[in-house]
């Protein structure tokens, strides 16, 4: 990985805000790496079957025992990479964890109820993937859910 001197990193960004350029690839903590705070699930906490559905085993998964709690999967197996939002009981939500604009992760914000960006650009997402605002140009995928006992069923296809 190219490395970045604090002097280059922070006159980009000056330079970027002055002249209202994006910064989401400039600077600040997730922009560069393009991470969130979203935890990973553990990884035996779900399976991908044969359909390319995800069972997710909601009694492994204590981020989601709670409203507001949220996890991402990250897995090579599947084609897009996910954050999970538990809302309310019984109540989940799937959705592409990659920003439309530049790929930076979002991450769910309980108190609104949305997705926000973890770039400094911060695009903002309706849970039906619909922008709010921002600088995404279009709306985050989501996936529909549905509930087995202690299964969430997420389809992908
Ligand atoms: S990557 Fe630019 S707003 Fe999300």
């Amino acid at each position: 990985m190219k490395k970045i001197s604090r002097k280059a990193f922070i006159v980009g960004g000056v330079t970027a805000a002055a002249t209202g350029a994006c910064l989401c690839t400039k600077t600040g903590r997730a922009t560069i790496f393009g991470v969130g705070d979203t935890p990973p699930i553990a990884s035996d906490a779900y399976d991908i079957a044969e359909d390319k559905s995800i069972r997710i085993h909601l009694d492994r998964v204590p981020e989601l025992a709670f409203d507001g709690g949220s996890i991402k999967i990250l897995d090579t197996a599947i084609d897009d990479s996910l954050i999970i939002v538990r809302i309310a009981e019984n109540d989940y939500v799937a959705s592409s964890i990659k920003c439309t604009h530049r790929g930076v992760e979002v991450e769910y914000q309980a108190q609104d109820k949305c997705f926000k960006c973890a770039s400094l650009g911060g695009s903002t997402f309706k849970t039906s993937g619909e922008k709010i605002h921002g600088f995404a140009k279009s709306p985050l995928k989501t996936y529909p859910v549905s509930t087995e006992g202690d299964t969430l069923v997420v389809r992908l296809s």
